[in-house]
């Protein structure tokens, strides 16, 4: 019925974006809109189209907000989110201010406004781009409700390391998932008609690299080539702009010296000429100011020319616009049609959203914030994204013979940490936990016995593992719910260890050797090494901060009502000195052959080159800990009969794969299957495995299926020697599977 109510919702809002569509043509009105704009640009004097590259923060009543905008000085507002508040600003700048231009009202709605889904890292793993678009959906129309109209969203940062604390709001490692997930969330902030009462315009961030920070240590440096940029840290960002994204956010780092909000190399020849992107684009909170500090630019007015100069539109709190353009435009260091085109491009977006003709909110609009709907969604979400990454002698899910349960782990009730960071709006208030979701739904079914162990993630004091040992031996079943707060993720928060905080692998350590088999759930915003915790469990259930139902979701996980199939977006490394790994890595010229001798089998005074000379650490060898892909089932999967349409191949044609799935297993169940391709030589290395399609497989238990997938051999392009984006012609190798590391292969050849 619930589910009924989300759908018929959806529906709705699609029917009113089909009429929208139908009344008005899209080069029609964008001729309008661009007439509309010139004659506001011929009215406006310099002060006001300054005033529109201006975005200030506040969040509370403030007169100098209100002086700014009757003025003309601000066309963005972050940070607000008083409904009436947002309404009386824009009546100032709507009724009383010169020439009526709305704000635009920004806000951080990054994994939900008030109903807070699993964070986007989390949302990845269902590899489910429907259930992303719902969830982005969700969040714009309960932000939207508030008078909200732009997010700070989908982040498509390319991420394979970590230590860096906001891998936890990436979609993971992977340029395609990434790129069609970002898309995804794009779709559901935005609906197919920004006008939309309920769209907000996303702001697909931070352009471009910021994910590969030296170390993991957040805003650092970056030095990613060319050839890399393009081949993996730009499609996700291409493929926003042809998603429609209408604003577009500038990183923090330096990449090769270049600070991004004064790359005129990424802003103007990659974003606005090979792409096309028309909408604005918007630097990152005082990353114009920033530039001094980087030693880019001599002082605030350099930095203000830089980044005007190199695409920047709307300069976020700097207040450098404000205060420099005006010199620098008298100067000539900068010209008017510069300042006149980013005008252009923010008044185009506010005019895309229907700003101009609706600036209002319904402040009556009841019952949107934490609809029903919207935390069914959620829980649907926290299913979909949890992650099985072992079960033992299927000790999961919990059967009836499961009498009495120990609940412990500092992560068992905390209300705040399972939301995850960027929570500025959602009250953990409506958080439902772990334990109270168990309470509730099977309190009067087995004994919950409860003992926290230790009080929060971080916390090094171990006289609360005794009473958790005690519960332990009362019981059939041990959850130790461990983890990370939410404060441990996020911006600026970057480890460099990534074992479990605390005296969290002790307490498992001391449940464990009660021989209560324990089941371990983790919490967390990023990929932990949790090797020896995992050894010590029968059952690892992962979860990306799983946001306000991951209590229920859990729940259902752990008891057998709903059945695990989130994969992993990122891989797990054993150590944090594996770091980077990830599975789409370039060969060396002496690969690991497996069978090489590792630390603590070497012979004292081994020869010089009795190990083999291939690439490997000593220590740990390849391996990760888990593949990108990975996540098991309650149930089991073969793969067969894999078949291609053809072996020789043109670049315009399209090649289908096929392949034959079977549930072998007694659970009804969805596998995400996943194809792999490997271009074996080409004019520049080729990593050794890109994925190129996945599906997500609903089966019933004992049922088979045939599955097809297509791919254009186009998508097998990449800037190559030359830098142009080619296919070229050779071999290929295609796996189908369960994950980066197993599958059925074949082979194909692309010719000329
Ligand atoms: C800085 C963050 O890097 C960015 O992601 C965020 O959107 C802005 N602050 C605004 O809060």
């Amino acid at each position: 019925m619930k589910d009924k109510i989300f759908v018929a919702l959806l529906l709705l809002s699609l029917l009113l974006q089909g009429c929208a569509n139908n009344t008005t043509p899209a080069s029609t009105a964008g001729n309008e809109i661009e007439r509309k704009i010139d004659s506001l640009l011929k009215q406006m004097t310099l002060e006001e189209k300054i005033g529109q590259m201006n975005q200030v923060s506040f969040s509370g009543e403030n007169a100098e907000a209100r002086e700014l905008v009757y003025k003309g000085r601000a066309g963005s507002i972050i940070n607000i989110t008083n409904p009436e508040l947002i309404n009386s600003l824009q009546q100032v700048a709507m009724e009383e201010s010169r020439l009526k231009i709305p704000l635009i009202i920004g806000r951080d709605v990054i994994h939900g406004f008030k109903t807070i889904f699993p964070v986007p890292l989390g949302q990845a793993a269902s590899f489910d781009p429907q259930l992303v678009e719902d969830g982005a959906r969700v969040a714009a129309i309960e932000a939207a409700s508030t008078g909200i109209n732009w997010t700070f969203a989908p982040m498509i940062d390319i991420a394979r390391d970590p230590r860096w604390g906001r891998i936890t709001e990436s979609l993971g490692e992977d340029p395609y998932l990434t790129s069609v997930l970002g898309a995804a969330m794009i779709k559901g902030f935005q609906t197919d008609n920004l006008s939309d009462s309920t769209a907000i315009a996303a702001c697909p961030k931070h352009f471009a690299g910021y994910g590969a920070a030296e170390a993991g240590k957040d805003y650092n440096s970056t030095f990613i080539p060319e050839r890399l940029l393009r081949n993996v840290y730009l499609p996700s960002f291409e493929t926003a702009v042809k998603a429609g994204a209408a604003t577009f956010m500038t990183s923090f780092n330096d990449n090769d010296g270049i600070p991004s909000s004064g790359n005129k190399f990424i802003l103007k020849q990659v974003l606005r000429k090979e792409w096309g992107f028309d909408g604005f684009v918007v630097s990152d909170w005082t990353s114009i100011a920033e530039m001094v500090s980087h030693g880019f630019c001599k002082d605030g007015k350099e930095a203000a020319e830089k980044a005007v100069n190199a695409g920047v539109d709307m300069d976020m709190v700097s207040e450098l616009y404000q205060k420099r353009l005006q010199e620098l435009l008298q100067e000539g260091k900068v010209k008017q049609a510069v300042i006149d085109e980013a005008v252009r491009n923010i008044l185009r977006v506010k005019f895309r959203l229907g700003l101009f003709a609706k600036p209002y909110v319904n402040t009556g609009a009841e019952g949107v914030l934490y609809a029903e709907a919207h935390l069914l969604k959620a829980k649907e979400a926290a299913i979909k994204s949890a992650i099985l990454l072992k079960n033992e002698a299927n000790v999961l899910p919990l059967g009836e013979h499961i009498k009495t349960i120990a609940v412990t782990g500092p992560m068992a009730d905390a209300p705040h940490d399972q939301l995850g960071t960027w929570v500025f709006d959602g009250d953990k208030n409506h958080t439902i936990t772990p334990l109270k979701a168990l309470q509730q739904q099977y309190g009067d079914k087995i004994r919950i016995l409860y003992a926290q162990g230790t009080a929060y993630s971080r916390d090094i004091k171990t006289n609360g593992i005794p009473a958790a040992v005690s519960i332990a031996r009362s019981a059939d079943v041990v959850l130790a719910f461990v983890g990370e707060e939410s404060i441990l993720s996020g911006e600026a928060h970057s480890l460099s260890g990534l074992n479990l905080q605390g005296a969290q692998s002790e307490l498992i350590e001391a449940v464990a050797k009660t021989g209560t088999p324990v089941v371990t759930i983790v919490m967390a915003g990023r990929p932990l090494t949790i090797e020896r915790d995992a050894a010590l469990s029968k059952a690892v259930v992962f979860n990306f901060h799983p946001g306000t139902m991951g209590g229920p979701a859990i729940a259902d996980l752990l008891f057998g009502k709903a059945v695990p199939g989130g994969k992993l977006p990122v891989t797990f490394p054993k150590t944090a000195g594996q770091i980077p790994l990830y599975y789409a890595h370039n060969n060396t010229g002496r690969p690991w052959q497996g069978g090489e001798i590792l630390l603590n089998d070497i012979p004292q005074e081994a020869g010089q080159t009795s190990l083999g000379n291939t690439s490997f650490h000593l220590d740990t060898g390849v391996e990760p800990l888990y593949p990108f892909g990975y996540g098991l089932s309650y149930t089991t999967f073969e793969y067969s009969n894999l078949r291609l349409s053809g072996t020789q191949m043109t670049a315009s044609d399209v090649l289908t794969v096929s392949v034959d799935i079977a549930n072998t297993g007694s659970y009804d169940a969805t596998e995400i299957a996943q194809l792999y391709v490997q271009d074996c030589f080409a004019s520049v290395t080729r990593p050794v495995k890109e994925l190129k399609r996945f599906d997500r497989i609903p089966l019933k238990a004992g049922e088979k299926k045939n599955v097809t997938f297509t791919l254009p051999i186009a998508e097998l392009a990449f800037y190559n020697i030359e830098m142009k984006k080619v296919v070229e012609p050779g071999d290929f190798n295609l796996w189908v599977g369960p994950d980066s590391r197993d599958g059925l292969t074949s082979s194909f050849t692309v010719v000329n």
